[in-house]
């Protein structure tokens, strides 16, 4: 996830591009860079670090006047961030400069046929290629560059939100999107684009948004021409006239980061898992574990080290792990693994999570597992944060910028690379038959879409969370994959409501827990068909009989625990392995409205920090 701004009129491009970026560094802000044009000549500055960074580097270095402007605040997906790696990118020849928000997934083989023709490239990024792609079509081809761009982008794999600028050709540029937005902005005789209508939102009311496979040249003076990327036909602009505020826009028009973060978890999975499962070929690709599969495969154990949320997703994941690659899993806080010798080998893998990559006490446990000889795997969200560097080797999430402090899309995407790294694993110790995989892969490509299903129950929620927002303590109970959900539905609801909760092993219950059970008490049970169903289904037995009040996640179509609970919140049928990413779905949901009922700080809860790095 990144921003992207640019303008094209009569005002000085620079002042408007740089509010833009300031206005999405929600999007991203490890990078950002401007390209502005006048009088024939284009000029460019970039830097590692915030949109003020850039402002500082830019003013004291470039002569920042021009009439044409394009921007991009970075969220780095390929390279870390770095000068060379931010955008804008020039192509080779210098003319054409680019920037976008995305990832192109074949880039790797664009790249080996584009230096095969004699590219270089100065950047690790997917962006550059992308760039040269263009020239390269635009030269073989000889054609305009809104006609290169479609050629170019029909080549490509991947998803995308660009702008491209041909020097030559100044009173244009080209935009196109396929999964990562895109607005135009349309003022007199002038034109805007921009991730969304934030960094235009003062100059007019009205805007086009490119829906998915469209494109469009923005020329000076003239009307917008909206086209289909794949065959070219032209399409109706539908202008909407804007009626949101500057902060609704920013945060897509949800009332809180935290909700909209709930709900992009559809297409943060697929990023996750996107160029990276290959069921045709039968493969998973992740550089980080293909490079050190050997040593991975042949780990005695793996020893899983994160905090708070990142430490649950760590706990689904000793499920997985053992259920497929059959390798002996333990799951530390960090904080504790730090500080009580712990018997690391040689032979042991150490497995680090952390959305941030800045968490104190997960770095300490990095250090502490490199020096007693283990090879350190980091999966974190934040490129180029210090755990990504601190680790021997990794893997991305890809979520984009978590900027509620609660952690929702973080633990899915987490969730999601941890399977596919135990599906890579599985396949290469044979511990996994070929039509599993292929059947696993089959589900994980399913699951944004499901994802999206439990979404669909919002509003029941709302109204389930209306009934209890009252209540001073609250019971999550799960089985088996759906144990740590629990705790994550009970840490989410302490967080950020300030009711205490609890969550449990459903069977650990009446070993304690049930002492707290009278008709004041609310009981989140996971209880979907696969995995201990009937067990689960005797635990809510246990807890009618003692007149807790039971909502229960169940599965689309269940009957017998409808009868005995007094809410049931539907996610659809999946396999047991994969249920953790649906049944969070609605805990997150529940918390975030018995939180804003409260009227509680959903966004920054009271005493809590994004990125803790402090002990
Ligand atoms: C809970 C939450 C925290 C973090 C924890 C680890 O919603 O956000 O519990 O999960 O502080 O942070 P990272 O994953 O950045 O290491």
């Amino acid at each position: 996830m990144c921003g992207i701004v640019g303008y094209i009129g009569h005002r000085e491009a620079y002042p408007i591009v740089l509010k833009g970026l300031q206005r999405l560094e929600y999007r991203g802000y490890d990078s950002a860079g401007i390209a502005l044009f006048d009088e024939g000549e284009l000029k460019l500055c970039k830097t590692k670090g915030k949109v003020s960074d850039l402002k500082e580097k830019m003013e004291s270095s470039v002569d920042t006047s021009g009439n044409v402007g394009i921007g991009h605040t970075r969220w780095a997906t390929h390279g870390e961030p770095n000068d060379t790696n931010s955008h804008p990118h020039y192509s080779n020849s210098g003319n054409l400069v680019i920037i976008h928000n995305g990832i192109i997934e074949n880039y790797d083989t664009l790249k080996k046929e584009l230096k095969t023709r004699g590219y270089t490239f100065k950047s690790e990024t997917d962006t550059e290629v992308l760039v040269n792609l263009i020239e390269d079509v635009k030269q073989k081809e000889n054609v305009k560059l809104g006609k290169a761009v479609q050629i170019a982008l029909n080549q490509t794999v991947g998803a995308y939100a660009i702008a491209v600028f041909d020097k030559n050709k100044p009173d244009e540029i080209v935009v196109a999107r396929l999964g990562s937005p895109l607005a135009i902005g349309i003022g007199e005789d002038e034109f805007f684009v921009a991730s969304d209508a934030s960094p235009f939102i003062e100059f007019t009311n009205n805007a086009i948004y490119l829906e998915d496979g469209e494109m469009a040249v923005v020329r000076r003076n003239k009307e917008v021409k909206i086209r289909k990327i794949k065959d070219d036909s032209l399409v109706d602009p539908y202008v909407h006239e804007l009626q949101m505020n500057l902060e609704q826009i920013e945060k897509g028009g949800f009332d809180h980061f935290m909700l909209k973060e709930i709900y992009e978890q559809p297409n943060a999975i697929s990023d996750t898992f996107r160029g990276r499962m290959l069921p045709e070929k039968g493969i998973i690709r992740m550089a980080g574990v293909d490079n050190n599969i050997e040593r991975i495969s042949n780990a005695k154990r793996i020893i899983i080290v994160a905090c708070g949320t990142s430490w649950h997703a760590g706990l689904v994941a000793e499920y997985i792990f053992e259920e497929l690659a059959r390798i002996p899993v333990e799951v530390e806080y960090a904080s504790e693994f730090r500080y009580r010798n712990p018997i690391i080998s040689e032979k042991d893998v150490v497995i680090a999570i952390s959305q941030s990559g800045e968490t104190a006490d997960t770095m300490a446990a990095i250090q502490l597992a490199r020096e007693k000889g283990a090879f350190v795997f980091g999966v974190c969200n934040v490129v180029g944060s210090s755990i990504s560097r601190e680790t021997h080797a990794g893997a991305y999430t890809h979520a984009g910028p978590e900027i509620g402090v609660a952690s929702t899309k973080a633990f899915t995407t987490q969730i999601t690379v941890l399977t596919l790294m135990a599906l890579k694993l599985a396949k290469h110790m044979g511990t996994i038959s070929n039509s599993d995989f292929q059947m696993h892969l089959q589900e994980l490509e399913r699951i944004p879409d499901k994802v999206q299903k439990a979404l669909n129950s919002d509003e029941h929620i709302r109204k389930i969370a209306d009934i209890y927002k009252d209540a001073t303590n609250c019971l999550y109970l799960g089985r088996g994959f759906n144990f740590p959900v629990a705790l994550e539905g009970a840490l989410k609801l302490k967080e950020i409501s300030y009711i205490h909760a609890e969550g449990y092993p459903a069977a650990e219950m009446k070993h304690g827990p049930i002492a707290l059970i009278d008709e004041q008490m609310p009981v989140v049970v996971i209880a979907t068909r696969k995995g201990y169903y009937e067990k689960v289904v005797s635990n809510i037995q246990e807890i009618k009989s003692r007149k807790g009040k039971i909502i229960a996640i169940v599965t689309d179509g269940d009957t017998e625990v409808r009868e005995l609970a007094d809410h049931v919140i539907e996610v659809p049928e999946t396999m047991e392995s994969m249920s953790p990413l649906l049944t969070t779905i609605p805990l997150q949901l529940l918390s975030y409205h018995i939180a804003v009922m409260l009227g509680k700080n959903v966004d920054q809860p009271r005493n809590l920090a994004k990125s803790v790095t402090v002990e």
